[in-house]
């Protein structure tokens, strides 16, 4: 198992990049995600920010996501770039009582609430003592001039106090944060460009053009592991203010680079099970050495992993059927099953340009789903049974004049039934409970022997791989079976 060993290795040595990158949307959330502080809370699929309430009064709250997230790498000297997008509503009960405003933020604290008011519930103080590292994109709608608001109806940048770095009336676009109008924003930052923009929207469609845009670099700001959230307040008004349908991502880490730390754990990223070799590289240069030795060696490592991957798989495979286990649950999560036609081109008709392997028990073919461009290894059995295309072959015995009006899995049933009614050993034939109980579908149908002549085939569910592949010649490509190997 030494060449399994080295792929387990490669693996391990692969799936540090994956650690980097975050993505992750509200959808997905439960409780245990999010940390609410102040007066925020839960409802209906919402974000609540601030208090709910017929008599104005100040309040304060902000809703964190408990991921840490990486904005730095030390080890490539790279950050992140991201991209939110959310939809928010901010409604009054007294409309006479405006004030504030909400926030994105993102943060090096993932308990710290600020204040009421013009703090706009992530801010304390005007000069911070924080170093500047919580940076804000308010969505502001009070008009506080010790904070160089614009207007009652803007959007703004703010990194460690509420002094805004630049705002942009939004007016002029159409669009008013006080609606009540369900709206939609986009929020990317570049890291390569070193830009951040905005789009603002009633609809689910993002606008061509950015409502605010500046050229920043966050990267200064950044440290390695942050947290993003929302936030928001009132002072004297009743304003309420709503999230819901949150998705955000980090991306733009370089993809070949190794970190020690791989402890980033993603929502939307699986790799299967993945063994917990470490590796370990005694001091940051050896790794930058490593991970350029990687960049160059990389796709060279890569085509030598895919080609043990599969190898390894089709050993294991072979390994676990005969032991006669499922290897449904041992090496995949729910096989998909293709028909002989699907193969047959994805093969290229089982051409010999896409033999990748032969062994005692068949040829490995390499297949390239069309369509899909997703490649697997197939294998071709070198004798007749197996299911799903005989199952399509079966099929065709069904009556033509049903016009395919049938239920297919009834119809199989049926002529299996049929078929190990036919059997010429008489003791090999069901009874009169047996068929009933097939055909109601209690019972598996027999499985109908190798040797019937004309018509071959098997059940799934009495038969080994081994009894399978074991014996035999070549017969018609139309008999032949198939046995799938998903590789993801
Ligand atoms: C809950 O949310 C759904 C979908 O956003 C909305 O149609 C419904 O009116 C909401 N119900 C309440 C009580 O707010
Ligand atoms: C949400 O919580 C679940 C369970 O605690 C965790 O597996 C998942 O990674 C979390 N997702 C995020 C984005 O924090
Ligand atoms: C990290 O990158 C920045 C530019 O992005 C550069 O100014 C800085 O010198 C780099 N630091 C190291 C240690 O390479
Ligand atoms: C905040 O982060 C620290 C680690 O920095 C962790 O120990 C703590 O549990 C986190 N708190 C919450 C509320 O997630
Ligand atoms: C976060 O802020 C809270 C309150 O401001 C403070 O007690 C805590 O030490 C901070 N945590 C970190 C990791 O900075
Ligand atoms: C903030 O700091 C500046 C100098 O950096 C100072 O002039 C100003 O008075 C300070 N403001 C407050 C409210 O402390
Ligand atoms: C701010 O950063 C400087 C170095 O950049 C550091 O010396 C100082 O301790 C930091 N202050 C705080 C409050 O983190
Ligand atoms: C609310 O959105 C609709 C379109 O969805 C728009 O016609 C209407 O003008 C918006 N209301 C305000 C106050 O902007
Ligand atoms: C992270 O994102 C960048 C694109 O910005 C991509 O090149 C890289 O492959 C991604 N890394 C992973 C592990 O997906
Ligand atoms: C890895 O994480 C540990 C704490 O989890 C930290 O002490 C260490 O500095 C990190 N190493 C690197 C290279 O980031
Ligand atoms: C990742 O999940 C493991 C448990 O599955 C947990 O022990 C670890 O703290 C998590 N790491 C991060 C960075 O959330
Ligand atoms: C590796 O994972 C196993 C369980 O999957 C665990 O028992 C073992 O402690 C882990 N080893 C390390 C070094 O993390």
């Amino acid at each position: 198992m030494a060449s399994s060993l080295f792929f387990l290795l490669l693996l391990s040595l692969f799936t540090p990049i994956l650690a980097n990158n975050v993505s992750f949307d509200s959808a997905s959330f439960s409780f245990s995600n999010l940390t609410l502080l102040g007066d925020s809370y839960l409802r209906n699929g919402s974000i609540g920010l601030t208090k709910e309430t017929s008599v104005p009064s100040s309040s304060a709250g902000s809703v964190i996501c408990n991921l840490p997230i990486q904005f730095f790498d030390p080890v490539t000297n790279t950050s992140a770039s991201f991209s939110t997008k959310f939809s928010f509503s901010v409604t009054n009960q007294n409309s006479q009582s405006y004030g504030d405003g909400f926030t994105f933020f993102i943060s090096p604290n993932n308990s710290s609430l600020g204040s009421t008011g013009g703090f706009l519930g992530v801010f304390n103080s005007i000069n911070s003592t924080d170093n500047g590292s919580v940076i804000a994109i308010e969505f502001d709608t009070l008009l506080n001039e010790e904070f160089n608001d614009s207007t009652g109806n803007h959007v703004g940048l703010d990194i460690g106090d509420p002094l805004s770095i630049k705002t942009v009336d939004l007016g002029s676009f159409g669009v008013d944060l006080k609606s009540g109008n369900s709206t939609t924003a986009w929020i990317d930052y570049s890291n390569k460009d070193s830009r951040l923009d905005i789009w603002l929207a009633y609809t689910n469609v993002k606008p061509d053009k950015p409502i605010f845009t500046i050229n920043i670099d966050l990267s200064k700001i950044f440290v390695e592991f942050m947290y993003v959230g929302f936030s928001a307040s009132t002072e004297g008004s009743t304003e309420l203010h709503m999230i819901r349908d949150w998705t955000f991502q980090t991306f733009g880490f370089p993809s070949l680079h190794l970190s020690s730390n791989a402890t980033q754990n993603l929502t939307n990223v699986s790799v299967g099970t993945i063994p917990n070799i470490t590796i370990n590289s005694s001091n940051v240069s050896s790794r930058k050495r490593l991970s350029l030795a990687l960049g160059i060696l990389g796709p060279l490592a890569l085509c030598l992993a895919f080609v043990l991957f599969m190898w390894v798989t089709i050993k294991k495979i072979i390994q676990l059927t005969k032991k006669k286990e499922g290897f449904a649950s041992e090496v995949l999560k729910g096989p998909r099953k293709f028909t002989y036609k699907e193969l047959s081109a994805a093969t290229r008709g089982f051409h010999m340009t896409r033999i990748i392997g032969k062994g005692a028990f068949g040829t490995v073919f390499k297949a390239v789903m069309p369509g899909t461009g997703v490649t697997h290894a197939v294998k071709r059995a070198k004798q007749e049974h197996q299911c799903k295309s005989d199952e399509d072959r079966l099929i065709e015995a069904a009556d033509s004049r049903l016009h395919g009006e049938f239920d297919k899995e009834a119809m199989v049933r049926l002529l299996l039934v049929g078929l190990s009614c036919a059997n010429p050993n008489c003791a090999e034939r069901p009874n009169m409970r047996k068929v009933f109980q097939i055909l109601s579908g209690e019972a598996e149908p027999i499985p109908v022997p190798k040797k019937k002549p004309l018509l071959v085939f098997c059940s799934s569910a009495s038969l080994s791989m081994r009894e399978i592949v074991s014996d035999g010649e070549d017969t018609p490509p139309g008999l032949k079976t198939l046995t799938q190997i998903k590789i993801d």
